[in-house]
């Protein structure tokens, strides 16, 4: 048993670690942070949490709901960070050195060169010196470093959906150099703090793009495609040239990703065929657990509370263009489930654990 805090449980992400988490066998949950509650119980402030049960013990739901907000995080052995970004970085610091392992779902150690963050989010980066530990919490690609990591930055959720997209395809050289993500993501995404664009009667039967100067996740979807397209020996000499255009839909959760790449003609003289794409993607991701190649446009719906990524890649023959449709859920595998899955890894536990639920459906 590992005793875990939640430090910004009144946020969204928090929120739904306290969901997933009562559920987990070998995560304890004992203490939650949160500014503006700090004081209270949790059963008091959300009180849709008295309904949790761990280990699904009658009456151990109780437990949660009386834990105090506090204003500072207890000792235990794992921290959940869900602070907004710099605020995270900071008591990451302290975390680390109370000698807590840490997972932090903010964007402050995502980027790994200081002056790229200091540039994409206009500050001064916090704490630089723990850059060079920080691991970004990609599974399907770290898995190796996050077992031994005591820092671990989770993805973005927007970064997710385009990173596992395009992956196979940098991989494996068969795409140019020139990329397109067309997002479209819940409401949820942008937190539960109140802006206009997220009000209800703004929201609500509209559809709209945003960030079209450039979103913060670009920089980390380049880093991560780039990485892996090193690693795995494909030159794309100038680096990758990336558009991403993220859209506010009127969803509460849920992020469906159109990628888009032109390929680059076979040994044999012909593009690949959407048949041989599918082969490529699923050899890729064979045995992962929550990344699913399948052959039909997923659904939103389909991930809705669930930790899988459902990827339907194909070819345009009218156009000679690669497209890769990617779907999950912003607050699951786009934040706190993928926040879990690093927690089991980096604590030794399978993965899956604690993740296995589907989606709410309908
Ligand atoms: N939402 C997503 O889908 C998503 C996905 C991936 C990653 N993330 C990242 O995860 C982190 C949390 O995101 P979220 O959407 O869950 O947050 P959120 O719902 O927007 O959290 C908002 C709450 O954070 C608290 N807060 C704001 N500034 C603070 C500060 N300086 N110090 C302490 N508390 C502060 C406020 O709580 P009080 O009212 O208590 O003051 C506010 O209600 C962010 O870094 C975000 O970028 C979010």
């Amino acid at each position: 048993m590992q005793t875990v805090s939640i430090v910004n449980v009144t946020s969204y992400t928090g929120l739904e670690l306290m969901r997933l988490l009562a559920e987990h066998p070998y995560f304890q949950i004992t203490s939650v942070t949160g500014r503006s509650a700090a004081g209270q119980r949790l059963g008091q402030v959300f009180p849709h949490l008295y309904a949790l049960a761990p280990g699904g013990q009658p009456g151990a739901g109780e437990r949660l709901a009386h834990l105090e907000i506090s204003e500072e995080p207890a000792q235990t052995d794992l921290a959940f960070v869900c602070l907004p970004h710099a605020a995270a970085a900071m008591a990451v610091q302290e975390l680390l050195g109370r000698g807590i392992k840490v997972v932090d779902l903010s964007a402050d150690f995502r980027l790994r060169d200081a002056a790229l963050y200091e540039e994409w989010y206009r500050h001064t980066h916090p704490a630089p010196a723990l850059l060079e530990q920080a691991v970004y919490g990609l599974c399907e690609r770290y898995r190796e470093r996050i077992s031994t990591a005591t820092l671990v930055a989770n993805p973005g959720c927007y970064a997710t959906a385009a990173i596992l997209a395009l992956l196979p395809a940098v991989t494996a050289g068969v795409v140019s150099a020139s990329l397109i993500v067309d997002a479209k993501s819940g409401v949820s995404g942008a937190g539960r703090g109140l802006t206009l664009g997220t009000h209800y009667s703004e929201a609500n039967e509209d559809l709209s793009a945003y960030s079209l100067g450039g979103h913060r996740h670009l920089p980390e979807i380049l880093q991560e495609l780039e990485g892996a397209a090193r690693a795995a020996g494909q030159s794309y000499d100038q680096g990758l040239r990336l558009t991403f255009v993220p859209h506010l839909t009127p969803m509460t959760r849920g992020i469906l990703a159109t990628c888009y790449a032109e390929l680059h003609p076979t040994a044999m003289g012909h593009l690949p065929t959407s048949d041989e794409i599918r082969a490529l993607y699923k050899e890729y991701y064979a045995g992962e657990p929550f990344v699913h190649v399948i052959d039909q446009p997923p659904h939103t719906k389909w991930t809705y509370g669930s930790n899988h990524c459902f990827l339907y890649p194909l070819v345009d023959d009218r156009s000679g263009r690669l497209l890769v449709l990617s779907c999950l859920d912003n607050l699951v595998k786009g934040a706190s489930g993928q926040a879990i899955q690093n927690a089991n890894c980096m604590c030794g536990f399978d993965e899956r654990i604690g993740l296995q639920g589907a989606a709410v459906y309908p």
